[in-house]
C-alpha cells in the first residue's frame, strides 16, 4: 500500500505564524500508535509555544496536545489498540520534543498509554476536548509523591484516589476549583466529584450551571468582591476535610483570593497551573506547587477508566468544541481566538 502523504502547520521561528507544508510520514515505534487525525484541539500552551518558543527543543516544530482520530499503525509491544480503531490520545512533544509527536499534522505519533478507544456514539470533534485537561487533571489530582515541574518548583501530590466508574460514598474531603469553567478546572471538577471529593467551584457567574454539570456542588462568582468570605464560608459549612485549592487560573488577583482562603482555613495545598506565589508570601500550612501535566501516574486512568466512563456518561467531553474550521490551515486562526480569550469552551479543527 503507498504511503499516505503527511502535512503539518509547521512553527519555523517563534512569533511567527504558523506554515503549512510537507511532514515526514511518522512510523510507531515500540508502545506508540500512528494516528491519522480527525480533529486537534487548541490549550493555552501551543499560545504559549507560538508567542515566545517555549519547550520547543527541535525547529521548525510541530506542537500541539489534543488529537482524535483513527489509529493508522500499532508499534510493537501495543496490545490495547488495532488499526482502523477510533481513539482520542495526548500528544507529548511538549516532553519529547520531536516534531511527529506534535498534534497540528494529519498524522502524529502518540503513546498507546496516552489513549483511549472513543465510543462510536461520540463524535471526534467531542471527543478530542478530553485529552490533555484529562491528564492534566489526574496530575493535580492524584499523584502520591511532589515531583519537579520545574527548577526549582515541585509538582502537588494531593494523593487522591483516581476516579471511580461506579458511585462512591463521598470522602468526606472537600476541594475548591479555581477557574471552573476552564478546560483543566472543569475536567478537575469532573474527575475529583468521580472520587467522592466534594467540590467547591469558582467561575463566571454564566458559567454556574455549567460548573454544576461537571459536578461542582457549590459555584461561586469570580467577580464577587467577598468572594473569599463566600468560599470560606461554605468549605466551613459543609464541615469536610479541607484538601486545598487547585487554581487553574493562576494570576496575581487568584492568588490573592487563594491565600486568604487558605490562611483562615488552617492551610491545605496550593496546586496551581503557573508556579505559585514565592514562599515567603505564603502562610507556612500550605503546601504549594505547579502542575506538570504529562505523567506516567495517568496510565490507568488512560486504561480503565476512560472509555467506559465516556460510554456510560461518568466523563463528559466538556466544555463542549467550538469548530473554528475544518483542514490544518484553521490552527492559526483559531490559535488567535485563544489568545483573544474564550469561556467554557474548547477551540476545535477538524481535519
Ligand atoms: N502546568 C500545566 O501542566 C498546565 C496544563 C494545562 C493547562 N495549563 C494552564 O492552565 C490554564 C488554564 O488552561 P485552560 O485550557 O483550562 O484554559 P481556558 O479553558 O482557555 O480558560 C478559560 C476560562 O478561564 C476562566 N477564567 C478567567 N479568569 C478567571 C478568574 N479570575 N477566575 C475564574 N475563572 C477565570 C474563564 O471563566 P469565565 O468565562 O467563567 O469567567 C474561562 O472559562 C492556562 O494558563 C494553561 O496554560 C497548565
Amino acid at each position: 500500500m503507498p504511503v499516505p502523504k503527511n502535512q503539518a502547520a509547521w512553527l519555523v521561528k517563534a512569533s511567527s505564524p504558523l506554515e503549512l507544508g510537507d511532514a515526514p510520514f511518522p512510523t510507531a515505534g515500540s508502545g506508540e500508535l500512528v494516528i491519522r487525525n480527525a480533529a486537534i484541539a487548541i490549550n493555552p500552551l501551543d499560545c504559549h509555544m507560538q508567542d515566545s518558543g517555549v519547550f520547543v527543543q527541535q525547529w521548525p516544530a510541530i506542537f500541539g496536545c489534543d488529537i482524535a482520530g483513527e489509529v493508522y499503525e500499532v508499534g510493537k509491544d501495543v496490545e490495547r489498540f488495532k488499526g482502523g480503531d477510533r481513539v482520542i490520545g495526548h500528544a507529548i512533544n511538549l516532553t519529547s520534543g520531536r516534531p511527529q509527536d506534535g498534534a497540528f499534522a494529519l498524522y502524529t505519533v502518540i503513546p498507546a498509554d496516552k489513549a483511549a478507544i472513543l465510543p462510536d456514539e461520540i463524535s471526534f470533534t467531542d471527543g478530542v476536548v478530553v485529552p490533555f485537561a484529562l491528564e492534566a487533571a489526574v496530575c493535580t489530582l492524584s499523584l502520591e509523591e511532589p515531583g519537579v515541574a520545574m527548577p526549582g518548583v515541585a509538582t502537588p501530590a494531593l494523593g487522591l484516589p483516581y476516579p471511580s466508574l461506579h458511585d462512591v460514598p463521598s470522602s468526606g474531603k472537600t476541594l475548591i476549583v479555581y477557574g471552573g469553567s476552564s478546560s483543566v478546572g472543569s475536567m478537575t471538577i469532573q474527575i475529583a466529584t468521580a472520587a467522592g471529593i466534594h467540590v467547591i467551584a469558582i467561575s463566571g457567574a454564566h458559567n454556574f450551571d455549567f460548573s454544576k454539570r461537571c459536578g461542582a456542588a457549590q459555584v461561586f462568582d469570580h467577580k464577587d468582591t467577598s468572594l473569599a468570605a463566600k468560599v470560606i464560608e461554605a468549605v466551613l459549612e459543609k464541615g469536610n476535610e479541607f484538601i486545598g485549592i487547585f487554581d487553574a487560573i493562576a494570576t496575581p488577583e487568584t492568588y490573592a483570593n487563594d491565600i486568604t482562603i487558605l490562611e483562615q482555613l488552617e492551610g491545605g495545598h496550593l496546586a496551581c497551573v503557573h508556579p505559585p506565589p514565592p514562599t515567603t508570601d505564603l502562610p507556612a500550612n500550605v503546601n504549594a506547587g505547579m502542575i506538570f501535566a504529562v505523567n506516567d501516574a495517568v496510565t490507568p486512568v488512560w486504561k480503565d477508566y476512560v472509555t467506559p466512563a465516556l460510554q456510560s456518561g461518568k466523563l463528559q467531553c466538556l466544555p463542549p468544541p467550538f469548530i473554528v474550521g475544518k483542514g490544518l490551515e484553521h490552527i492559526q486562526s483559531a490559535l488567535e481566538k485563544s489568545k483573544a480569550g474564550i469561556s467554557a469552551t474548547k477551540l476545535v479543527v477538524e481535519l
